[in-house]
Formats: structure tokens, sequence, C-alpha cells
């Protein structure tokens, strides 16, 4: 029988298969408590197939494109299963985009994209797993990306 380190949810998303250590980074992107009121369960450090991972549940609520886009950049191994009615309806892995647009602020401050010119912030992704990017205008890569995430 499989060990329950947190009760299943009725409807919401599980966000299963984060770095271990980066639950909170997910539960920033989420908005979580700033800007939502759902119910909230974490777990970190929990034992996998794969080593040590952290868990999020989000009751009653399914995330959208650019959430999941976001917590790809920080735990690409990351997996979205969608609950409803106890069962796991839907489940993705999450998936970066060659580009990533508009979500990561560039940390050179003379760059374009921090300019009061109207250009969205763009990086090359050069690697996925650790991962590593690169800004289209400027070339700078970020050291830590989740610090960056606007
Ligand atoms: N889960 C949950 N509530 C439910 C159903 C599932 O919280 N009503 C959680 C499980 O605890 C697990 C995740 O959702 O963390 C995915 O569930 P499931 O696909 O059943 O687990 P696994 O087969 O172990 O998933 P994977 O193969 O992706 O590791
Ligand atoms: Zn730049």
């Amino acid at each position: 029988m499989k060990e329950l380190k947190i009760q299943p949810i009725k409807n919401g998303t599980v966000i299963d298969h984060i770095t271990a250590g980066n639950a909170v980074k997910v539960l920033h992107i989420l908005g979580i408590p700033t800007s939502s009121s759902s119910t909230v369960s974490v777990a970190m450090n929990v034992n996998s197939k794969y080593g040590k991972k952290d868990i999020v549940k989000v009751e009653n609520r399914e995330l959208d494109p650019y959430e999941v886009d976001k917590i790809a950049l920080i735990a690409p191994k990351a997996t979205i299963n969608i609950i409803r009615d106890y069962e796991v309806a839907e489940k993705h892995r999450v998936k970066l985009p060659e580009e990533v647009i508009g979500i990561v602020r560039c940390s050179n401050p003379t760059c374009v994209s921090n300019s009061r010119e109207p250009v969205k912030s763009r990086f090359i992704v050069l690697k996925k797993d650790p991962i590593q990017i690169k800004c289209y205008y400027c070339e700078r890569e970020p050291e830590d990306i989740a610090e960056r995430i606007i």
C-alpha cells in the first residue's frame, strides 16, 4: 500500500516531483498566500523513486498555462495533476518552451528589456535541467532565476 504523507484532495491541482527545496518558490509563483485563499498543503523532502521531491496540493483551483511555464523554470521535472472527484483526470509534465518571454527579468540593469522602452524580456533556453537561460538582447545569463521571476 502506498504511504500517504498528505491527504488526497477532491478537486484541484497536485504539483508533484518538484525539485526538493523548491516548494516555497512554487507557492510564490502561485501567489499563495498573498492573492489566493485556496486550501494548500505542502510536503517537502518526500522520498520518491527518483530521490527527494516536494509536493504542492492546491484545492479547487486549476493552474493557467502561464503559471505552468513559470513552474517549469524552477522545477523542470514537475508534473501537474488535475484532480476531479478524487481521480487524476489529467497529468502533464511541465514543458519549457524554446524561449521564455515576459516571465524573467534580465539581471543586466542596462538591458533594453529593463529600459523605458516597451520591450518584453526574452530569454533563450540553453539547458533544461538544470535550467540555463540567456538574454536574447544582452546575452546575460541570470544566476538565480527563481528570484527574477516577474
Ligand atoms: N493525488 C492527490 N489526491 C488525489 C489523487 C492523487 O493528492 N485525489 C496526488 C498523489 O498523492 C500524487 C499525485 O497526485 O502525489 C499524482 O497521483 P498519481 O498519478 O495517482 O500518482 P503516481 O502514479 O505516483 O504519479 P507519478 O507516476 O506521476 O509519480
Ligand atoms: Zn538582457
